[in-house]
């Protein structure tokens, strides 16, 4: 019997998906979400998602074997879908006999879902409109995130309350939905799954557990910030359309909008082709991010926050997380 049973029975669909206690996924972060916080947010009945990010297969190797020896509950791998080395990445999860894995960052290449789909994974996608959520569902994704612009980290342009709206009445019927974006207490979570979602993602909420290895300096920053510190980075040519970055204010936020200019210029002057100039673009949050989250760089690198980074005040055990957004999420539901 659950300690939890209102909410846990709505997360019902969610927990037998992911083979989890509480439907209560970590989106996977670059540099933040490999071994160590992975396999503590699954030991404590939630779901952990390794961030492939930028990872060599090899890498990736290494990550999910080392994750193995810390738990034996089941967790997950992201892998961003314009991976030059994606169907690579796809042959190490199926290796590892992975049970889960989302594609995010695009929509799916061809053939990518059915060959993680080939060795009896679920795959879990992302879709920035109904007709698209629709069609990836339809074609053989197991799970939808639908994710709102309060998030950290690369977001689209509309709210997580309007995508609920959206999305939520026309698939929660029929498919998993897991809601991620701006969620700081059980309660939200409460209404969400009152809506039809199966579960929901966190991130910016999980950063700076105590088993998160996020440097001291970037886990102070989050403790320091408000929600209206969490600001979506600004395009600066239209040309050169790069998808917004959620992160604090900082030096490293002024330095992006500078690279655009730089970038742009060299478009304009025929030195870089459109390709190019967007890789360049990617590049800069990737090495940024990891000066923040790994060397502590907090003025320079970039610290990727949703707007719910107000909510997190103190580094707590994961465990701890989870138990209080359960706890919430059932008191929101025990008061209706
Ligand atoms: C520091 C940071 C890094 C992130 N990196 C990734 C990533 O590599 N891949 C990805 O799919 N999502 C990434 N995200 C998004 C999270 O997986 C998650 O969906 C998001 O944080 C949920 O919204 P929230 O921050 O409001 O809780 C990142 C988020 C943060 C805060």
């Amino acid at each position: 019997m659950s300690l939890y049973p209102r909410t846990s029975a709505l997360m019902q669909r969610g927990i037998d998906f992911l083979g989890t206690e509480h439907a209560i996924l970590c989106g996977a972060m670059s540099w933040v979400s490999e071994r160590n916080l992975v396999s503590a947010i699954s030991n404590a009945g939630g779901f952990g998602v390794i961030a492939c990010g930028a990872m060599t297969p090899e890498l990736l190797d290494k990550e999910i074997t080392a994750t193995k020896t810390l738990t034996s509950k089941p967790f997950g791998v992201n892998l961003i879908t314009m991976h030059p080395a994606l169907f690579d990445l796809i042959a190490v999860c199926a290796k590892h006999k992975v049970g889960h894995v989302v594609l995010a960052g695009g929509i799916p290449p061809k053939g990518s879902v059915e060959a993680i789909k080939d060795f009896g994974a679920k795959v879990l996608v992302f879709a920035p409109t109904l007709a698209l959520a629709k069609k990836l569902l339809r074609s053989g994704a197991d799970a939808l995130v639908i994710e709102g612009s309060e998030a950290g980290g690369h977001i689209g342009p509309v709210a997580t309350s309007v995508l609920a709206q959206e999305f939520l009445p026309s698939l929660a019927e029929d498919y998993v939905v897991f809601v991620a974006g701006g969620i700081g207490r059980g309660d939200m979570i409460a209404s969400y799954l009152e809506m039809g979602a199966s579960g929901v993602q966190l991130g910016t909420a999980f950063a700076c557990a105590t088993g998160s290895i996020a440097h001291p300096d970037f886990k102070k920053a989050f403790f320091r910030a408000n929600a209206r510190d969490a600001v979506a980075s600004v395009e600066v040519d239209p040309r050169l359309p790069v998808i917004p970055v959620r992160a604090l204010k900082n030096k490293g936020t002024e330095e992006f909008t500078a690279k655009q200019v730089e970038v742009a210029k060299l478009l304009d002057e025929g030195k870089v082709d459109m390709g190019a100039a967007q890789l360049e673009i990617e590049h800069f949050w990737a090495g940024a991010l990891r000066r923040a989250v790994i060397d502590g760089d907090v003025e320079n690198g970039s610290l990727m926050a949703g707007q719910s980074v107000g909510m997190v005040t103190k580094e707590e055990p994961v465990a701890e997380i989870i138990a209080r957004l359960m706890q919430e999420s059932e008191a929101a539901l025990v008061r209706r």
